[in-house]
Parts: structure tokens; C-alpha cells; sequence
């Protein structure tokens, strides 16, 4: 699976986000990262790409999810990645983050909002936490609008499991008292992503199935797939908000 990542996404830190290196790259900018700045990666999983984004610009990094799983993974890349700033990781759930108001620089989460139910909840904890005049930049799975019904539920079949949303992320933001600095449709991007990713399943189709049983691997396959077959009709989206806090950064 890591050789995959490598080829689909540049990286091998176990991400299950579809955020490649050069997206990262991008982010390291848009959030202004350097020595001293506190950045927050929720739903951080296995260290992708917050470990890295603190590896190249010094920042003190803090890693929040709830499967201890994947943060022990994090714990021990981290300290063989001899950072050299400050990290924190520790299992929290994104919508009751365990910090103090305005404490972090900036903030990032990759394809999360679109992992869980609460994505106000969480866009308003994040909104607490960061300081007056930082920045909070994420990745997030759509379905294009107005879908008919056999479109929905193509999309549902090929987006992950919490894609469906009440309200836009566009209103969202503006409720959680966030105001929208720059926006990017990053879909071209993840279409190619997902087919170099079936390409490598099929390439260790026999190592994968090893691992994971063969009922598993078929499914893996099947998802991807249904996303590339998805994405192709015009039915998914993937897109990557840049957000400030709104009224220059007050309250
Ligand atoms: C697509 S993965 C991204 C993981 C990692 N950042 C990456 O890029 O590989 C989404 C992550 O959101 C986490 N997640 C789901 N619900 C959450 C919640 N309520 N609070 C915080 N994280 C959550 C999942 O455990 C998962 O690690």
C-alpha cells in the first residue's frame, strides 16, 4: 500500500486522504508555516500530511483522531522524523477539540468533513481554536448539485461514506463564522489520483489480497472504480477551501 501511495500521492506516511505531495506543497504557503507557528492537522490519521507539513517549514504541529491506531503510527514517524519543533498527538474528536480559544496558528484537515456526520460541529470547534487573523485551509469530497436521483446515488456509491451534506460547505463556513479567502477544484486531480490507484492495486493485486483477504481487495477495487466511474459522469467533486476567520479575525 505504500508503494501505492508513493506513485499515486508522492508520500508513504499511510495517508488515506487523497492529498498529494505537491497539493501539501501548496498548503504550506496558504497557511504560512514556519518555525514557532502552531498548526493543528484534525483527523490527522497516520501523520499525512500534517507530520510532514511541521518536517519542512519547523512549525510546532498538534495531530488529532480517534483511532489510536493510526496516531501510534504518527507518534513513532514523528520521532523518527526527528521534527524539529514541538508535537502533540492525542486522540480527540474533531468536533469538541481539547484546546483553548484562539490557540493555534492554523489549521488544516484532509478529506475529513466528508469521514463524519458533524461537519458544522467541527468547522465551529476549528473556528474556536485558531487565533485572530489565522488561517484554516481543508480538502473535502462534494456531490455536484443537483443530482438526480440515479446520478445521487451513484455519487453515494462512490464517495465516502459521510459525502451527504445539508447545507453547502459555503454556508457552513459562513455559520461557523468563517469567511472564504480562496477556493480550488482539485476533481482533475483526484480523478487521475484514483485511476493511478486502481493501476497499483492491480499491479499488487496478489500482495493486496494477501494482506487483506480476497473479499476485501475485490472490494477496495469495486470503490475505486465506482469513484473513477463517478467522477467521469460529472458526480463528484473534490475541492479545497482556504478560510480566514470572518470580520478580521475578531471574537
Ligand atoms: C480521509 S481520512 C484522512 C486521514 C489523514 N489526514 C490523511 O490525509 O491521510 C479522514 C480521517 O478523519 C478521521 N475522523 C473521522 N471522524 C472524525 C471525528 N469525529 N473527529 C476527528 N477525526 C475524525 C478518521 O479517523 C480519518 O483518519
Amino acid at each position: 500500500m505504500l508503494e501505492i501511495e508513493r506513485a499515486v500521492c508522492g508520500c508513504d506516511y499511510g495517508g488515506t486522504s487523497w492529498t498529494t505531495r505537491g497539493q501539501a506543497d501548496k498548503i504550506i504557503d496558504m497557511l504560512k508555516l514556519k518555525p514557532g507557528r502552531r498548526l493543528l492537522d484534525v483527523g490527522s490519521g497516520s501523520g499525512w500530511p500534517g507530520l510532514y507539513l511541521a518536517r519542512w517549514t519547523g512549525c510546532d504541529v498538534t495531530l488529532t483522531d480517534l483511532p489510536l491506531a493510526g496516531l501510534r503510527i504518527a507518534r513513532n514517524r514523528a520521532a523518527a522524523d526527528q521534527l524539529k519543533g514541538e508535537y502533540r498527538i492525542l486522540s480527540a474528536g474533531g468536533a469538541a477539540l481539547p484546546f483553548g480559544d484562539g490557540w493555534f496558528d492554523a489549521i488544516h484537515h484532509a478529506d475529513v468533513l466528508c469521514c463524519l456526520v458533524e461537519k458544522l460541529a467541527v468547522l465551529k470547534s476549528c473556528r474556536r481554536v485558531v487565533r485572530r487573523g489565522g488561517k484554516m485551509v481543508f480538502s473535502v469530497i462534494v456531490m455536484a448539485p443537483n443530482l438526480t436521483a440515479a446520478g445521487h446515488k451513484q455519487a453515494m456509491e462512490g464517495g465516502p461514506a459521510f459525502i451527504e451534506s445539508s447545507a453547502t460547505y459555503p454556508d457552513m463556513l459562513r455559520e461557523a463564522n468563517w469567511e472564504i479567502a480562496g477556493h480550488a477544484d482539485l476533481t482533475a486531480e483526484f480523478l487521475e489520483s484514483s485511476r493511478q490507484h486502481v493501476t497499483g492495486q492491480e499491479t499488487y493485486a496478489r500482495e493486496i489480497a494477501d494482506a487483506f483477504g480476497k473479499d476485501m481487495a475485490c472490494e477496495m477495487v469495486t470503490r475505486r472504480r465506482a469513484a473513477i466511474a463517478a467522477l467521469e459522469n460529472g458526480l463528484l467533486r473534490r475541492e479545497l477551501f482556504d478560510a480566514a476567520p470572518a470580520g478580521n479575525g475578531k471574537g
